[in-house]
């Protein structure tokens, strides 16, 4: 696994809080739609980021993500400020699964795999048996679909790939952006039990990103709901799951929850 404890420029060795936020304002063009955000995933521990479209979920992401510069606060993601280097937040073990899937239609499943891993890890014989070892582990019917173009696949083939190949990485931390999105629950429910599982075997730290609020309450240990940008209700899966009027009203005018 990457290590996490790594020290580098603004960096701080990172103890278990693998995300730490505070005050953070998060927007585009220097324009805020995320406020006052004081935000903790440690690891081992699966976090849902909920709320309503526009509630400013992707945009916590991306910042986290370091493909968004944060506008003001403190943020940390492993020890340190993500800036915009998402490729060194990579290096050191961050794994995003964005809302699109991030997938080239045109390679197979294989050659993204490869990919995730590096090309020169991958093409030594110890980087093929790990691709191949994260495969059969998590998902073993991507087997038979390894030369095929993930333009071919199905969706919820496709989102399996998405979330392998993160996984390929090793990540300390991996942040879902809608992974259940346009899925059958079953399948849905199959990919957040992958998470789980590597969560508690590997420490794993999730931010999960999602609409289907209960799907993701399952799972989570801990929940953050969105609203315009701020945070309007946070507290422990149960807590979230037990209090079903007091989350409605925390979406948009009480929006019923799938
Ligand atoms: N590239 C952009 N430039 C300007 N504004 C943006 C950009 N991307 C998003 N926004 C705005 O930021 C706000 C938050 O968007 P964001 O995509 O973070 O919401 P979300 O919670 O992920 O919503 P959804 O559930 O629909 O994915 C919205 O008002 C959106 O219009
Ligand atoms: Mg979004």
């Amino acid at each position: 696994m990457t290590d996490p404890n790594v020290t580098g420029r603004g960096c701080s060795a990172a103890g278990p809080g693998v995300i730490e936020t505070s005050g953070l304002a998060a927007g585009h063009a220097g324009l805020p739609v995320v406020r006052n955000l004081d935000l903790r995933v440690r690891r081992g521990e699966i976090v849902a980021l909920l709320g309503p479209n526009g509630a400013g979920k992707t945009t916590t992401l991306m910042t986290l993500a370091g493909l968004l510069p944060p506008i003001r606060g403190q943020v940390r993601v492993l020890g340190c400020a993500p800036g915009r280097h998402p490729h060194r937040l990579a290096r050191r073990g961050v794994a995003l699964v964005p809302e699109d899937r991030g997938l080239f239609p045109g390679l197979t499943v294989a050659e993204h795999l490869r990919l995730a891993r590096g090309r020169e890890a991958a093409n030594r014989a110890g980087g093929r048996r790990r691709v191949v070892a994260v495969v059969d582990e998590h998902f073993p019917e991507l087997r038979r679909l390894m030369n095929q173009p993930c333009g071919l696949l199905s969706g919820g083939e496709q989102q399996m790939l998405a979330v392998c190949r993160a996984l390929a990485t090793d990540p300390v931390l991996l942040m879902v952006d809608e992974m259940s999105l346009g899925l059958a629950p079953k399948v849905a429910h199959r990919l957040l039990s992958v998470l789980r599982r590597v969560a508690v075997e590997r420490e794993m730290a999730v931010l999960l990103v999602e609409q289907h609020v209960h799907l993701a309450l399952e799972v989570a240990d801990r929940g953050y709901v969105l609203s315009h940008g701020e945070v309007v209700m946070q507290g422990q899966a149960s807590y979230l799951r037990d209090n079903r009027g007091l989350l409605a009203s925390a979406y948009l005018g009480g929006t019923a929850l799938t």
